[in-house]
């Protein structure tokens, strides 16, 4: 196979789960309140997956709404990588599960990416890299996540941030120039481990009776250092990627960033010296979904006619590890 000049999204899809739960329905289970949440968040409400329904079950909806979009059809994907940090299991990769459900070939490579809310980002760069090498043809890039199955519900600082969701993107070769995925800068700021992490059920504390009664297999979030380092993760992470391609700010049409916190996002359209207009925002009705949150929010933004071919739309994220990522999309 010839090498791919570019490459390119060629559809996308996004699901969240149809309970909504409001800021308002959390305080009557724990001590906060409707303004707390909306004051220092920016979250109204987050989509909870049913009982029963699993990641792989969220993920499917995605990949199907991004395969019609794609005008693709199972048999054309030969490559799956699922962005996530909620698996189905520790083992094996929920991707293999998305892949028979789906009724992909069994001769589809398929992975699990673990970066945690810069997921998406970190899959994308390296779909994009697979289908650049000319190797594969095309790519099912998922972004998913069931969070409400790991944060602790009695947990105020953590439990009211979080949502469940998926989003997907189909990624091929075009024969046309500077389009597509133009570049990625992918990063970790891997001394800070703990600031952001679960501490038990994996290899260095397994589970056991101690770490249930310590509640030490929830999420656990040092919230005010997390914040600090997400601002400067995603402000270097923007500048990097538009100083490596000769890319003022004022040219990107979209910033598309995580969607963790719209205090944080609103630090970073100062720091680009961009209005907020530019930036797509959905966390008011999603909260955070982690890996879920961009191509939720790509999804949103193409259906919503705010992405028009010749956009240029930054990507950029910050998350557990603490990773942070860019990335920078012509259409
Ligand atoms: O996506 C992965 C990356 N994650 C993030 O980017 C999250 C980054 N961090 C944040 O978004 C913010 O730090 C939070 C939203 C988590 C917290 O906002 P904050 O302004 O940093 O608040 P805080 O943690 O300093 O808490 C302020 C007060 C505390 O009370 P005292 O000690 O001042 O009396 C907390 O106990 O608010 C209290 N508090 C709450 N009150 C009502 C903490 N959580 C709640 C709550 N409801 N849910």
């Amino acid at each position: 196979m010839p090498l791919p000049v570019s490459t390119v999204i060629l559809g996308t899809g996004a699901y969240a789960p149809a309970r909504v739960l409001t800021n308002t329905e959390l305080a009557l289970t724990i001590d906060t309140s409707d303004e707390w949440i909306v004051s220092r968040s920016g979250i109204r409400e987050r989509h909870i997956a049913a009982p029963g329904e699993m990641t792989s079950d969220m993920a499917v909806h995605a990949a199907r709404l991004a395969l019609a979009d794609a005008k693709l059809q199972p048999a054309d994907i030969d490559l799956l990588v699922i962005a996530t940090i909620t698996p189905d299991m520790p083992m094996p990769a929920t991707a293999c599960s998305v892949q028979h459900k789906l009724g992909l070939s069994t001769s589809t490579a398929c992975f699990d990416l673990n970066a945690a809310c810069s997921g998406f980002i970190y899959a994308l760069d390296t779909a994009c890299a697979m289908i650049g090498s000319g190797r594969y043809r095309h790519a099912l890039v998922i972004g998913v996540e069931k969070l409400s199955s790991i944060v602790d519900w009695t947990d105020r600082t953590t439990c009211v941030l979080f949502g469940d969701g998926a989003g997907a993107a189909v990624i091929g070769a075009s024969a046309r120039p500077a389009v597509g995925l133009i570049g990625a800068k992918l990063g970790s700021y891997g001394d800070c481990v703990d600031l952001l992490c679960i501490p038990a059920g994996g290899s260095n504390t397994p589970a056991s009776t101690g770490s249930l009664a310590s509640r030490d297999h929830f999420l656990k979030m040092k919230g005010k250092e997390v914040f600090k380092y997400a601002v400067r993760g995603m402000e270097e992470a923007a500048r990097d990627i538009l100083e490596q391609h000769g890319i003022a700010a004022n040219q990107i049409n979209l910033v598309i960033p995580h969607q963790a916190n719209l205090r944080i996002i609103e630090s970073i359209a100062q720091y680009l010296e961009l209005p907020m207009e530019r930036f797509f925002v959905n966390l008011d009705r999603y909260g955070n979904t982690s890996a879920a949150s961009i191509p939720i929010a790509l999804d949103e933004a193409r259906r919503a006619g705010r992405i028009n071919p010749g956009d240029l739309t930054l990507l950029v994220a910050f998350g557990a590890g603490l990773t942070y990522g860019s990335a920078l999309i012509r259409w």
